[in-house]
């Protein structure tokens, strides 16, 4: 309702201006600048919402007197072309109002040209809350900003009883929009965030594999993902990738991927199974599907040669902003903010714990000449490896106290019956074999060893050595402790 009045009040002084010259016979122009990304999946579905609705309201509104006449223009998915746009449209085609542009980057500056040449920018789709009209006098949304469903996320987080949350964004003005209102949230349900995961828009595969190998380190298995489309799909088939999509971890999606869901392809939301995603209600209704019946026609003339996609919010948004436009008081049509459940597992995840899956810290160990150092036991009953003795508790305390969890397992290196080793330096050499990882126990430092060693460790004083040049390559199974 609020959008409306906005609209409203904006365009009563562009209205009177043109009232004032109408002629009975032929309508009055109002023209309209149209900024998307024309090559998105939002910008394709918003075109096409765009120009039905045109259809339609004329189709009703046949004697009105003024008339919209829309330019739309593609930003191509950048900010300056976004701009040129703008410019373009306000001194050579003298537009009174922008609809658009798509992303809340592009409707800082846009709306700031908008102030300048009085035109109210009317984005559907930017909703980054940085984005205010009390700073951008002549920004008007006509959709609900991010901060709305921050609570409803923490309703969730509160629910399952998570006490740790790792919001993953997109280094964008969208993406990092929501941060501050989502942490705010998260601290009045008790839930901390220990850290936060900074994707840039042009993260390639590696790197997003390698941001996920570090989550993974961390205890917390409950995240937040609020980016855009495109890095989403990316993103959540790498995390399937590496094993994270498994039982175990909460996945959490804002609305950017959830509204688009239903366009996303078969193994892109294989990939998301098991997550939840907050998303808007629209009620079900016979005039929803009888105008989603005629939009998917309209969509399909329009662009031919895609796949069919789906209706969704924004392309509803588009339709009601030209509306609320053409008629500066139509209704804007959303409803609460709710959340789907696109899985299988109904196991809750823990939230904090010593994560299970991907590889786990190969420990070799043996059995010392004096076991109070070191002494290893076969668990009859599990069959898993326990150590015990002064060097494994020296080596527990050190993990004990990292800043992240290093799951790790025993493993017996023993060449003799009672688990003990002929040879120490054999038992070292296994580590430059990558048979393991680390050897823990009363190992004495002796320079020939700390050729096939990046580090060795004392219980006392602990020594560091390092390889020669040649070797250094070498020197990278425990990135964790150099
Ligand atoms: C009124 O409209 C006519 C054409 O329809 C145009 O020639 C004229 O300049 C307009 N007057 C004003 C004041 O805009
Ligand atoms: C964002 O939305 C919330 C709740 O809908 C509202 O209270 C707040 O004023 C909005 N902020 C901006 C900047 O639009
Ligand atoms: C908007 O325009 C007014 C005057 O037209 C100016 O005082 C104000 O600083 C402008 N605001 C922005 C954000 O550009
Ligand atoms: C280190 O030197 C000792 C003799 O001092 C030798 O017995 C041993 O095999 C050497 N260890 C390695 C790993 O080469």
């Amino acid at each position: 309702m609020e959008v409306q009045n906005v609209i409203l009040l904006l365009l009563l002084t562009i209205n009177l201006a043109i009232t004032q010259n109408t002629s009975r016979e032929e309508a009055q122009e109002l023209h309209v600048g149209v900024i998307l990304d024309l090559g998105s999946i939002v910008g394709k579905m918003a075109r096409t919402s765009v120009s039905l609705a045109m259809e339609d309201f004329y189709a009703v509104h046949r004697n009105y007197s003024t008339k919209l006449v829309l330019h739309i223009r593609d930003s191509m998915s950048d900010d300056v072309q976004a701009a040129s746009q703008a410019i373009d449209l306000l001194e050579n085609y003298n537009v009174e109002v922008i609809i658009g542009p798509q992303k809340s980057s592009q409707a800082i500056f846009i709306s700031k040209l908008g102030n300048k040449s009085h035109a109210p920018v009317i984005s559907f789709t930017a909703t980054s809350p940085s984005l205010s009209s009390k700073t951008l006098p002549y920004f008007v949304r006509a959709t609900i900003n991010d901060s709305a469903q921050v609570n409803c996320i923490a309703s969730i987080i509160k629910t399952y009883g998570w006490r740790e949350v790792v919001p993953i964004y997109e280094d964008t003005d969208y993406g990092r929009g929501i941060i501050p209102y989502l942490v705010d949230v998260l601290q009045e349900v008790d839930a901390r965030v220990p850290y936060q995961s900074v994707i840039p828009l042009s993260a390639t595969s590696e790197q997003i594999t390698l941001e996920l190998y570090k989550l993974m380190t961390m205890q917390t298995t409950v995240f937040v993902v609020h980016m855009s489309f495109t890095l989403a799909s990316l993103f959540f088939i790498k995390a399937r990738e590496v094993g994270m999509m498994n039982k175990g971890y909460a996945w959490i999606m804002t609305d950017g991927v959830t509204n688009l869901i239903d366009s996303l392809n078969p193994s892109i939301l294989e990939s998301l199974n098991g997550a939840i995603g907050v998303e808007f209600y629209v009620p079900k209704t016979k005039e929803l599907d009888d105008f989603a019946m005629r939009w998917n026609m309209r969509f399909q003339i329009d662009n031919p040669t895609d796949p069919p996609l789906k209706l969704n919010i924004f392309g509803l948004w588009g339709y009601d902003t030209i509306w609320a436009v053409a008629h500066a008081a139509a209704k804007v049509g959303l409803a609460n903010a709710t959340f789907q459940k696109p899985g299988e597992s109904i196991e809750i995840p823990r939230g904090f714990k010593i994560p299970v899956s991907g590889k786990k810290l190969q420990v070799g160990v043996c059995t010392s000449g004096y076991p109070e150092f070191v002494k290893v036991e076969k668990d009859h009953i599990t069959g898993a490896t326990k150590a015990i003795g002064f060097s494994v508790d020296v080596f527990e305390e050190a993990v004990k106290r990292l800043p992240y969890a290093v799951p790790y397992e025993y493993v017996l290196f023993s060449t003799k019956d009672d688990g003990s080793a002929e040879d120490y330096n054999d038992f070292v050499y296994q580590v430059y074999l990558e048979k393991y990882d680390i050897v823990i126990g009363d190992i004495t430092i002796r320079y020939n060893r700390t050729f096939y060693l990046c580090y060795i460790f004392q219980a006392e004083k602990v020594s560091k050595r390092s390889w020669g040049a040649q070797n250094e390559r070498r020197c990278s199974p425990l990135p964790s402790l150099a």
